[in-house]
């Protein structure tokens, strides 16, 4: 299923949400010349949402040969009104723009069968449809849309002007559902078992009997793309885990235990914290720290990936989110990820990618990785930045901070996964503002870190709001930071959202 962007907010999510009923789904500019869709050979097609007005200069459109293709068309807000534009319907001004929830009444259309006559949708539109396209019929109303929905089944047309992609349209996914399955016939087909099997094949036929070369971070992305390689390509892989020594508390044993134990990958461990903490001495500059972090990580993995010998090839753990954001939609691109969470590789190696990812959004990762039966704690781990916990401690990193934090830190997992909220957080993490302040315990003065709890619920860590974790919770986190470790004697809660803040402290 082809999904054509005409540069609404939810694109993404109509892919998203279309894999989600297990049809794959791509996301392709509208720029794509119909010739192009064609040789695709889509089951259906998405018009996704758009900008304001089809009338508007320099509005984006679709090739004419778009309404030609032999497969159906779903035109979804802008895309059902450049559908009634272009195919012998009408776009107005009515000056009834709705915004937000709306009543839907829908009648006997196939795309609204087996939801209820009266239903919420989610709007957000000025003009609207004030005819269908010749030979369409509506098939639903809102009080200021008298054409919310239109059929037109001879032709393959199908329009709404709401959004059933969000989940302010409690059945949208059913509309989805019903154009994909009853009007496409598209089989649910698209598992977490048949990506496996299809990138397994792609992989072989890509790199033959070449070695390969894959950098674990302890992330998610990077574990899954591993396992991909090395099931299909076996020991022709090798892994190159840098430990920098700023991971969380057993982080970097279990990378070692899944995947040298485990899963018996060929992996070179190497354990070069003693490297890094040099380099970050008498540093407290954040964006210095990332500097050395990054650089250092690179000398490494070149020092390691030279002593391998040549190979070729090198996994990386792009996302197609990465993808459709470095405007590569079209499979044109093959740009190595940019932003820093692979742990930074240098963007002019001398390898040739392997990214089995590519075209994979984050949540389908996940089911991959539990496909392949990469453990819990790696599979759902939050996110967690490449320079780790070097930009947890305000202030220079030391061997003493890092236990402490890495101690306090454990605790606050802990209690956090207890109270079974650990995947409701985008993140929860402990900072070590490297001050002192006074307490007492005991008889005794004490002289000693905090420990600040950060834990922010959001959506893509654009913008995050401080999590509501539970008094008790907090109540047992601090008592047990404050009598389990020496060296803190206060916790301290986070409670800014992002903006003005930002979900690290540095
Ligand atoms: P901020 O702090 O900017 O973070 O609100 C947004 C998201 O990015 C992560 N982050 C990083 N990830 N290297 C990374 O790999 C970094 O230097 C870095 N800085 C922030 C942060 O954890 C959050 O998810």
């Amino acid at each position: 299923m082809l999904v054509v962007d005409l540069g609404g907010q939810y694109s993404q999510l109509i892919a998203r949400r279309v894999r989600e009923c297990r049809v794959y789904s791509e996301l392709v500019s509208h720029t794509t010349p119909a010739q192009a869709l064609r040789a695709r050979n889509p089951r259906a097609i998405v018009l996704s949402g758009g900008p304001a007005s089809v009338y508007a200069e320099g509005a984006p459109d679709v090739h004419p040969g778009l309404w030609e293709l032999d497969a159906p068309i779903l035109g979804i807000c802008y895309g059902m009104q450049l559908m009634a534009r272009d195919l012998g319907g009408e776009v107005a001004r009515t000056g009834a723009s709705e915004f937000g929830r709306a009543e839907l009444r829908a009648g006997d259309g196939v795309l609204f069968e087996h939801t209820p006559g009266e239903q919420v949708v989610w709007m957000s539109h000025r003009d609207s449809v004030t005819a269908p396209p010749e030979g369409a019929r509506v098939t639903a109303s809102s009080p200021s849309t008298p054409i919310a929905a239109f059929e037109a089944p001879e032709r393959g047309l199908y329009g709404v002007q709401f959004h059933p992609e969000v989940v302010h349209t409690p059945h949208g996914n059913e509309v989805l559902k019903n154009f994909l399955y009853g009007v496409a016939a598209a089989p649910p087909a698209w598992t977490a078992a048949a990506v496996i099997e299809e990138q397994v094949e792609r992989i072989r036929a890509h790199v033959g009997s070449e070695r390969v070369l894959c950098a674990l971070s302890g992330g998610v992305d990077s574990a899954v793309a591993a396992l991909l390689v090395h099931k299909a390509v076996g020991d022709q892989l090798t892994c190159v885990f840098v430990d920098h020594g700023l991971l969380r508390k057993g982080e970097a044993a279990q990378v070692v235990e899944t995947f040298q134990g485990h899963f018996q990958v060929p992996l070179v461990h190497v354990d070069a914290e003693e490297r890094f903490l040099d380099r970050l001495a008498g540093i407290d500059d954040p964006e210095e720290k990332r500097k050395r972090v990054g650089e250092e990580f690179i000398r490494v993995f070149e020092q390691e990936s030279q002593r391998l010998g040549r190979i070729r090839y090198l996994v990386q753990g792009t996302l197609y989110s990465d993808v459709i954001e470095s405007g590569g939609t079209d499979g044109v691109a093959a740009t190595i990820k940019s932003h820093h969470n692979v742990g930074g590789l240098p963007e002019d190696v001398d390898f040739q990618l392997v990214e089995p990812l590519r075209m994979l959004f984050k949540d389908e990762v996940r089911r991959v990785g539990e496909e392949l039966g990469l453990p819990e704690r790696m599979v759902w781990r939050q996110p967690f930045p490449g320079p780790g916990l070097a930009i947890r401690i305000i202030g220079e990193v030391t061997h003493e901070r890092l236990e402490i934090l890495r101690e306090a830190d454990s605790i606050l997992q802990e209690e956090i996964r207890r109270a079974g909220l650990y995947r409701e957080l985008w993140q929860s993490f402990a900072v070590l503002p490297a001050i002192r302040s006074v307490g007492v315990q005991g008889d005794e003065r004490t002289y000693a870190y905090p420990i600040v709890i950060r834990a922010v619920t959001s959506e893509d860590a654009m913008t995050a709001d401080w999590a509501r974790l539970p008094y008790d919770l907090l109540e047992t986190v601090s008592s047990r930071i404050i009598n389990e470790i020496p060296g803190v004697n206060r916790v301290a809660l986070d409670i800014s959202s992002k903006p003005p803040s930002t979900i690290e402290w540095e």
